[in-house]
């Protein structure tokens, strides 16, 4: 079957610096569904052949590994540009008479994209049912839409409403681009595919869990957006949260879009909520120096550029085994990461000629330097019984096919055209992860708001947070990854 892919926001640098990049590349390995075609909707007036050429200028300059004039021409043929306005019903009907006269009759898929602002999803929605575009008698008709979902679990209701009046839940694909990194879908990989890690993947073993992402820019041109998102809608509410149920979810029992996702779910229900004293107890706010001088950030903001929390998973498998979830933005560097601490031995045998062991790790290392790290003890060489931590470590990199892992797009896209919604957000999850933040966003904009630390950009946050982990007698990982 042949398929359009029709991307509204198609002026937006979504669009150039990601989207069409990524179909290019998913062109060039030919595994873009024969017969695909890319049709973009924005307000400005473009010929077809002026919006190819702005697009070649933004391939060039996004996948210029991998650019090729022949190619480019091949699929360039394939790019129409069609102006609409999202508010204007006519522009509806005058897409579909366009999309109609492109396709084979009676024949295409369409995947609808809403790279548009967050303000017209409903309404773009809306405009796609009004002009029957949503009717799938001929074709499949899905729809992607990007993060933010809502702002708060009020308004994600009210957007999943809209969107189910005019679209079944099959026929969305919510992105969270970090379900589309490669070394994400590997901890599927690493706790389905082998046996000698799920017998120790539970309280009985693991002490706690860490997730951080770190990121070394700071906020720079995107405050307008930022501030009145923060790092708990901006990070946690999606990335963060589906990096940890990924790490705390059963085995389904086939890797389908559905069982995979019931299984994602129950986590999100087994988290307690936080109540009482344990925003503050369990909560660390941070809002990096120079944030307030920021261009478009509000004086005498509280927006917090960096987080901790500290959730439980109320079920068997993780009974009191605390999961530390950290963002922030200016830190010591750029790093995803996912660290399985593992309990001390029970009985320190090598008395005192040794430190106290650390206690087994394992490090999952989603980005940049993708691997994956086992930090264990072994004895010092010619020395008496002392002991020190040594490390197996594995490296995409070091790996056939690993040298250029690719772009969460490159995956997500396909998968929504060929309809497999594994790795995309389902309503109940989106709304269930709103419900975990919304009562933290709530205490921190009270006057009982645990303290917002300001913190030096280049390093690992407010110091606070470190001292806030050594009283729980534990330890950050504060580790930059070593780029290969
Ligand atoms: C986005 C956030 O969703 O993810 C940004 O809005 C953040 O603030 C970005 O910088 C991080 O994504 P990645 O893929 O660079 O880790």
């Amino acid at each position: 079957m042949a398929n359009t892919i029709v991307i509204f926001g198609a002026s937006g640098d979504l669009t150039s610096r990601k989207l069409i990049p990524a179909l290019y590349r998913l062109f060039q390995k030919k595994r873009l569904p024969e017969g695909s075609q890319i049709v973009g909707v924005s307000r400005s007036h473009f010929e077809h052949d002026q919006w190819r050429d702005a697009l070649k200028t933004s391939v060039k300059k996004f996948a210029a590994d991998c650019f090729n004039e022949n190619t480019w021409k091949e699929f360039a043929s394939q790019i129409y540009y069609h102006a609409g306005d999202i508010t204007n019903t006519e522009d509806f009907i005058s897409l579909s008479r366009f999309l109609d006269s492109t396709e084979p009759e009676n024949n295409s898929g369409r995947l609808y994209y809403l790279s548009t602002m967050p303000q017209l999803y409903e309404k773009a929605i809306q405009q796609l049912g009004a002009a029957g575009l949503n009717d799938d008698a001929n074709g499949f008709r899905r729809v992607v839409i990007e993060k933010p979902f809502g702002t708060d679990l009020k308004s994600a209701q009210a957007l999943n409403q809209s969107i189910h009046s005019v679209f079944r839940e099959d026929q969305i694909y919510r992105i969270d681009h970090y379900l589309g990194k490669e070394t994400v879908q590997n901890i599927f990989a690493l706790r389905f595919a082998n046996s000698i890690f799920e017998p120790i993947w539970n309280r009985n073993f693991v002490d706690h869990v860490q997730i951080t992402v770190a990121e070394e820019v700071v906020v720079g041109r995107r405050a307008g957006y930022y501030d009145s998102a923060g790092i708990m809608r901006d990070m946690f509410q999606n990335h963060l949260l589906q990096l940890m149920m990924i790490t705390a979810m059963e085995p389904p029992s086939r890797y389908d879009a559905a069982m995979v996702r019931d299984e994602k779910v129950k986590v999100l229900h087994s988290i307690r909520h936080m109540t009482g004293g344990d925003f503050a107890s369990d909560t660390v706010r941070g809002q990096y120096k120079g944030y307030l001088e920021e261009d478009d950030v509000p004086a005498g903001s509280e927006t917090e550029t960096y987080a901790v929390l500290k959730l439980y998973c109320d079920n068997w498998r993780w009974n009191n085994v605390p999961f530390y979830l950290r963002s922030g933005k200016g830190m010591s560097c750029r790093t995803t990461q996912i660290v399985i601490q593992f309990k001390n031995v029970p009985h320190i045998l090598f008395g005192e000629k040794t430190r106290e062991p650390l206690g087994n790790r394992l490090v999952m290392q989603v980005q940049p330097a993708e691997g994956i790290q086992l930090h264990f003890e072994t004895k010092v060489p010619d020395s008496e019984m002392k002991t020190r931590t040594s490390t197996l470590d594995f490296s995409f990199s070091n790996t056939p096919g690993g040298k250029s892992m690719p772009d969460s797009y490159q995956r997500l896209l396909l998968d929504a055209l060929t309809g497999d919604a594994s790795l995309f957000a389902r309503s109940d999850e989106v709304e269930l992860a709103w419900g975990i933040v919304d009562p933290i966003l709530a205490a921190w904009r009270s006057p009982a708001a645990p303290p917002l630390y300001r913190y030096e950009t280049g390093l690992w946050g407010p110091p606070e947070s470190s001292e806030w982990m050594y009283k729980q007698n534990r330890e950050w990982f504060d580790v930059c990854p070593v780029l290969s």
